[in-house]
Formats: structure tokens, sequence, C-alpha cells
């Protein structure tokens, strides 16, 4: 460690990540935030959180969380989460137990529209705690060791949330055809393993409705404990991951589209079927299902819809059928968004560090 690591006292470091979305959906986990089956998602462009993360030497035992804010506003609820997960994340950064942190944080979309805000909040955290520790030991790399413990350290607030520290495609959860795929920490996709139809996928984000959603996320992953269908998600999940991987591969949308939409269903299946079921979406969302279907019959544009843990659409399309698909969205869909809320999204090429002090 140099001198001037030694005599860091304090220090800023910005991060903002963007949210992801799962095209292979992670539901249900085991103990230790791991996750019960493999997913993939891609991670966007637009929907990102920004996080300043001021810190301040203190007194060995003293350090934790001192002050969050959301948009500009103190936030307790949000505190209390956050200042949890830095508890827990003494185990893997020392400096924190002697180390005040005081957090900013944006979000760009919505609390709890359907975009798992979470992902990006959690991601960005992490990245930050790493580029602090970076400071204090006096090292400057942002290489794959950095962002492999961004992204374990991001799994533990959000599962999800370790997609999010790359770019592009990635994978989370050990899966025997990808080899180097993690339970512990997402993996990118190679760019070139991923046809170019689908690298610059445009994603549509239609609000259907913004309030609160009645179960979290959390608590939908603790019903497929005891779940009937436990057993053949797992198996469905698998197949559904090499099938994704291989029509990412070879440009394959008919496949594509298939898994896709099949595994937003199967989501909402496993929450209504849960014991007690629930339901996320709304009527809004059927009427969207059915339009975006009779549009693909009609115009033979393989564009198709996930969802997550929530009522809103995901309308996903590839930049080639872009200009038709607008007019799609504008006259048809845009009808059926609360107040004609929507985020004009796609995918991303991942978290970026702002400028320091
Ligand atoms: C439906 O990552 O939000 O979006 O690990 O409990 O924080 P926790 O859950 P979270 O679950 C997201 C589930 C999903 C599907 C997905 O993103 O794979």
């Amino acid at each position: 460690m140099s001198k001037a690591a030694h005599d860091k006292n304090s220090g800023l470091v910005f991060w903002e990540s963007p949210a992801n979305i799962a095209l292979v959906k992670y539901w249900g986990k085991l103990q230790g935030q791991i996750p019960m089956n493999p997913s993939l998602s891609f991670t966007l462009r637009e929907s990102v959180v920004r996080i300043a993360m001021r810190y301040e030497r203190v007194a060995r035992g003293a350090g934790g969380l001192r002050t969050f804010s959301l948009n500009g506003q103190p936030n307790e609820k949000f505190k209390a989460r956050i200042g949890q997960y830095i508890e827990s994340m003494k185990a893997h950064y020392a400096f924190l137990a002697d180390t005040f942190l005081d957090i900013e944080s944006q979000s760009t979309f919505p609390h709890s529209a359907g975009i798992a805000s979470s992902a990006a909040a959690f991601s960005a955290l992490a990245l930050a705690l790493g580029s602090i520790e970076n400071d204090l030991d006096g090292r400057h790399g942002k290489g794959s060791d950095f962002l492999q413990k961004a992204s374990f350290a991001a799994r533990l607030g959000s599962g999800s949330a370790c997609r999010s520290v790359y770019g592009g495609f990635t994978v989370w959860g050990k899966f025997d055809k990808l080899p180097g795929s993690s339970n512990d920490y997402a993996v990118k996709i190679p760019d070139h393993e991923i046809h170019p139809v689908f690298r610059n996928l445009h994603n549509a984000v239609l609000i259907v409705d913004d309030t609160e959603k009645k179960v979290s996320s959390t608590a939908g992953h603790a019903l497929m404990n005891g779940h009937d269908f436990r057993q053949s998600r797992i198996v469905q999940a698998s197949k559904n991951m090499s099938d994704m991987l291989l029509a990412l591969k070879t440009g394959n949308e008919e496949l594509f589209v298939e898994i896709v939409e099949n595994e937003a269903l199967t989501l909402h299946g496993l929450m209504m079927s849960s014991r007690p079921g629930y339901v996320l979406i709304k009527p809004g969302t059927i009427l969207m299902i059915e339009k975006i279907r009779q549009y693909r019959r009609e115009s033979n544009v393989n564009l198709c819809f996930t969802l997550d843990a929530g009522p809103n659409i995901h309308l996903i399309y590839s930049t080639k059928d872009a200009a038709k698909v607008r007019p799609f969205i504008n006259q048809e869909l845009l009808a059926l968004c609360k107040n004609r809320q929507w985020v004009d999204d796609g995918v991303g090429s991942g978290p970026i560090e702002k400028q320091k002090s």
C-alpha cells in the first residue's frame, strides 16, 4: 500500500449503473442468495441509478452508513435497507469497519414501475464500494477481478443486481453448458457470441400501472420453496437457457421470441400457482399482450414481450424493425399505458464511473 493511500482520509466516488431485463428469469433462491436456476438478461441503457458515495475514515468499529438520500430527499425506508446491506458488506470490504458513508442516489425511472430499480441501485453501490477500496489501497484497476467482486457484492444486495455490472448480455447461475458461469456472480456473454440482430435490441418499457406492487420479489422467491412446480421449473429453465444461448448465437429470432414469452408467462404462472397465489398483471397487461401477438402475426415482425415482477410490458424488438414498430407503439400501445408513460430503452454498454474528487 502506498503512503498516499494510507494518508487518504476522505473522498468521493460516483457510479452510474443500469437496470437489466431478464430473458430467462431468476425465480426462486437457496440459502445465501444462490439462484434456484441460472438466468440470462441484457443490461439496459436509459434506466439507471446514479450514486455519489462520500467516505470518511473514523475510529475503528464506528463505520457504517451515515446519510442516504434518494432523488434529493432523505429517505429513511431505503436508508434502513441500504444500512443493513453496508453492515453485511463489512465481511467483504474491511475498510467499512472504520469508514462513514454518505450516499446520494438518483434514479431516472419511477420506483416500483416494474423496472428492477434494485438491480441498478445495488450494482451501483457495489461498484462504488469497489472504487473506495481501490482508492484506499492505492489501486486503479477496473479489470475483471474488480468487476467480479462488484458482481458478487451486488448479488448479496439483490440477486438480479449481479447481472447489471456488465453491459450487453449476462448470465448468473452455474450452467454446465457455459464454462465460467457461477452462482456467486454473473458473467458476461462476449459480444462476439451474440448475433448482430440481437446486439442493439430495443426495449420499450410500457407502464401499465406504476403503483407499488403488493408482493415483493423477495417474498415471491420464497414461495418457490414449496412450490408444486419447483422441479419442473428447474428443468424448464435449463432447457430455456440452452435454447436462448443457441438463439442468441445463431440469430434465430423465432426461437428467441418463443423463449422470451414462455419465460415471461411462466414467471407470472408461477406467481399465480404459488400458495398463496397472487396476480401482478393487470387487464391492460393482457390487452397489450394480445395486441403484440396480433401485430406479430400480421406483420411478420419478430417482436415480443417480457414481464418483470409487475404488470408492465417490456416490448423487445430489433433495430432493423424499429421504423415499423415505433408507429405501432404510438398508435396502439401508448393508449393502454397509464398517462401514456413509457421508457424508450434498449441494450446498454454497462455501468460507468464518473469523475472523482
Ligand atoms: C422477476 O433480484 O429483485 O426480476 O434477490 O430478492 O432482491 P432479490 O430479488 P430480485 O428478483 C428479480 C426477479 C425478476 C427476474 C429476474 O430479474 O431474473
